[in-house]
């Protein structure tokens, strides 16, 4: 996610500078800390090809077909073999998406198309929350796909929606002020809500091949801020930091928000991650600069941590719970990870607090060598840290008490040491400095401030933590989107440019394979940016082309063959690279290790989300997320910001009465067959 929300910088009325500001949170105040710059001696190293499972531990427990594990396999390949068989699309930036050549790239879901049988049409000029409850969400994220038959043609998509685009999204808005919040009402604000959050929708493939909504599908689900009831799990439940006036039990909220990336588990329940929840937090106490004053808040020093109340938007206006000078304890209701069972459109979804509050891009799962359930998130701002989350108990084939090994394990922060090695710090309270005389109390205070947790730790600060990926061999790829505020004396090992504009990627290997391990290694797989300009400092491998190149990897996936998919988020940074945003292979092992290739890219404006393979890889669902919105003021030929009525695009529709939709694509092989096979 790049912030939708301009503002106009109070100081240098500069509304790029302030966007780019607004990009992620504040920086961590321990990034000072410097390793030093020896990773120039790993650049230059390709991994050792190694060995690797050829048969994952959720399929042995669950069967090849029948959950929800795409990524568990791998294959070894020689040494300088591509192992993605698709012919490299040309890069570009247009208003509309594109494919490598042989594939059909069609749009399966738009905002506002109706998901229930009595949904209404969408009707853009005359929206209401109660016609946004029944319809498919806004920016849709993070997309998980759930199979309901052994052949796969019949499964549940699992679709985060993120956040609001109002400039676009409601005619003669425009661009919102934090501090005016012009024409914004209670209605349209709720309209935003009801827009946030998720949606389930069964889909179908018919014989041709063809994916389709099951529109009167009873697993048909929305899921919102505005009314969604959830549970709150876990050590920090019932813990007086989390009651509030309406919840004093602290076991209760309403809603989930800024739902990014996320994961879906072994046993097919669908993890929906909370990232930038400060931004929806609101404040009525203002400084002479217009800043938010947090004097007389007793969290004064959390709420800075975790920059709240960022007032992106105007919710806390009309609903008090929103309001930090009302619902001060609000704030420690969000910032975790969802689960929710899309088998039951009934069940009450489940707000982990065991995985800890941060900005939690994702939460990709994967089996420790004794069956643990294994948490990959990233923590995504600039500075902050990887996390991983190693349940107790082992899976089973009980998916009812499957869903409690969610609520009692230990959570991880990352620290990379200079000579490769990488160590997991728990976040336990009572060990090492996590003691009452250093403000944690309890494991709830441990879990609830885990960014505090993990600076008292040491874990390394990294360059926006995004989604990560791991693999069943005891391998993961991180992706690092890009830090343009590290300077010269912060950079560290992991971490090794100053002001990265383009990001890079990491890969960790557990020790023994295995994902539970709390000791292992990381190498950097590349660092992105233009390998043309020697000043960007980009590494990939040497047979990449002027089109496989990318920056600011974001979200990614592993297909059944165990290859690496990247998506990637710009931003406004997407003027530096001149390509609009993209699906890429990477390569992971042998000669061609860092090798890139462009699969799909985005409409003008859009970043790419997802990606989601079916366990058969035949289809690959993409999700185009906010497009016409992101940098388009430097495109040839439309040097302005997007509005309502003069979209840099208005794909998928390309209706003049119609804005961009952000839109589920999917993608599969003309004629049948595996994807890039
Ligand atoms: Fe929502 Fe980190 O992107
Ligand atoms: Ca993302």
């Amino acid at each position: 996610m790049n912030r939708r929300q301009i503002i106009n910088d109070p100081q240098t009325g500069n509304k790029a500078e302030a966007f780019e500001a607004a990009d992620d949170c504040p920086a961590n105040p321990i990034r000072h800390r410097t390793i030093g710059d020896v990773i120039t001696a790993r650049h230059g190293r390709r991994a050792v090809l190694q060995g690797m499972l050829g048969t994952s531990a959720s399929a042995a427990l669950f069967g090849a077909t029948a959950l929800t594990q795409p990524h568990r396999a791998a294959a070894a390949v020689s040494s300088a073999q591509s192992r993605y068989a698709f012919d490299e699309l040309a890069w570009g930036n247009d208003e509309t998406h594109h494919v490598a050549p042989g594939y059909d790239a069609d749009i399966l879901l738009r905002w506002g198309d109706p998901i229930t049988a009595d949904a209404p049409d969408f009707d853009v000029m005359n929206q209401s929350a109660a016609a946004q409850l029944q319809q498919f969400g806004y920016n849709n994220d993070y997309v998980g796909f759930l199979p309901l038959n052994a052949e796969g043609t019949r499964g549940l998509l699992c679709v985060n929606h993120e956040y609001t685009n109002e400039e676009v999204m409601f005619p003669g808005l425009g661009r919102q002020d934090k501090a005016e919040f012009a024409g914004m009402t209670r209605e349209l604000a709720e309209i935003e809500m009801a827009a946030h959050g998720g949606s389930v929708v069964e889909i179908a493939r018919n014989p041709e091949g063809k994916w389709a909504v099951v529109r009167d599908s009873e697993l048909n689900r929305r899921i919102s801020p505005l009314n969604t009831v959830m549970a709150i799990d876990g050590p920090a439940a019932g813990h007086p930091r989390m009651q509030t006036g309406a919840d004093p039990t602290g076991r209760e909220v309403i809603g989930t928000l800024n739902n990014c990336a996320g994961g879906m588990t072994p046993w097919g329940t669908w993890l929906m991650a909370e990232e930038n929840f400060h931004g929806y937090f609101w404040t009525d106490q203002l400084d002479a600069e217009g800043e938010p004053d947090l004097t007389g808040q007793p969290e004064a020093a959390q709420m800075a941590r975790y920059n709240v109340p960022a007032m992106w938007y105007a919710w806390g206006k009309y609903h008090d719970r929103f309001n930090i000078d009302k619902t001060p304890n609000e704030v420690n209701r969000f910032g975790w990870v969802v689960e929710v069972d899309p088998l039951d459109p009934h069940s009450t979804p489940v707000k982990h607090t065991a995985l800890g509050r941060f900005a939690h891009e994702g939460a990709e799962t994967t089996l420790s060598a004794d069956g643990r359930l294994v948490v990959y998130m990233g923590d995504d701002a600039r500075f902050e840290y990887l996390y991983k989350y190693v349940s107790r108990g082992s899976v089973s084939q009980d998916r009812a008490t499957n869903s409690r090994l969610l609520s009692d394990g230990t959570l991880y922060a990352a620290r990379f040491d200079p000579d490769g090695t990488l160590h997991w710090l728990p976040l336990v309270q009572g060990h090492g400095p996590l003691t009452a005389d250093n403000g944690f109390a309890s494991q709830a205070d441990v879990l609830i401030d885990a960014r505090l947790a993990a600076d008292v730790l040491g874990a390394t600060p990294m360059d926006r933590p995004e989604d990560v990926s791991p693999r069943g061999d005891g391998t993961a790829f991180v992706m690092l989107t890009n830090n343009s505020k590290r300077e010269p004396g912060q950079t560290n090992a992991a971490n090794p440019r100053p002001e990265s504009d383009f990001g890079h990627i990491i890969e960790l290997k557990e020790d023994g394979g295995d994902h539970a391990a709390t000791r292992g290694s990381w190498s950097i797989l590349v660092q992105c940016g233009n390998p043309a300009i020697a000043a960007v400092g980009a590494q990939w491998n040497l047979e990449t082309t002027e089109n496989g190149w990318f920056g600011s990897p974001d979200n990614c996936a592993i297909d059944a063959e165990g290859r690496l998919w990247v998506a990637t988020d710009q931003g406004r940074k997407w003027d530096k690279t001149g390509k609009s945003d993209g699906l890429y292979g990477v390569e992971t092992e042998g000669g061609l290790r860092g090798h890139s290739k462009l699969f799909f890219r985005c409409p003008v404006g859009a970043e790419l989300c997802g990606p989601y393979f079916t366990p058969d890889i035949e289809t690959l669902f993409l999700a185009v997320q906010h497009p016409g919105t992101d940098g388009t003021k430097n495109l040839k030929g439309f040097e302005r910001e997007s509005t309502f009525d003069d979209p840099a695009t208005r794909w998928p529709d390309f209706d003049p009465a119609m804005p961009p939709r952000p839109s589920v694509v999917v993608i599969t092989k003309q004629g049948g067959g595996k994807i890039a096979t």
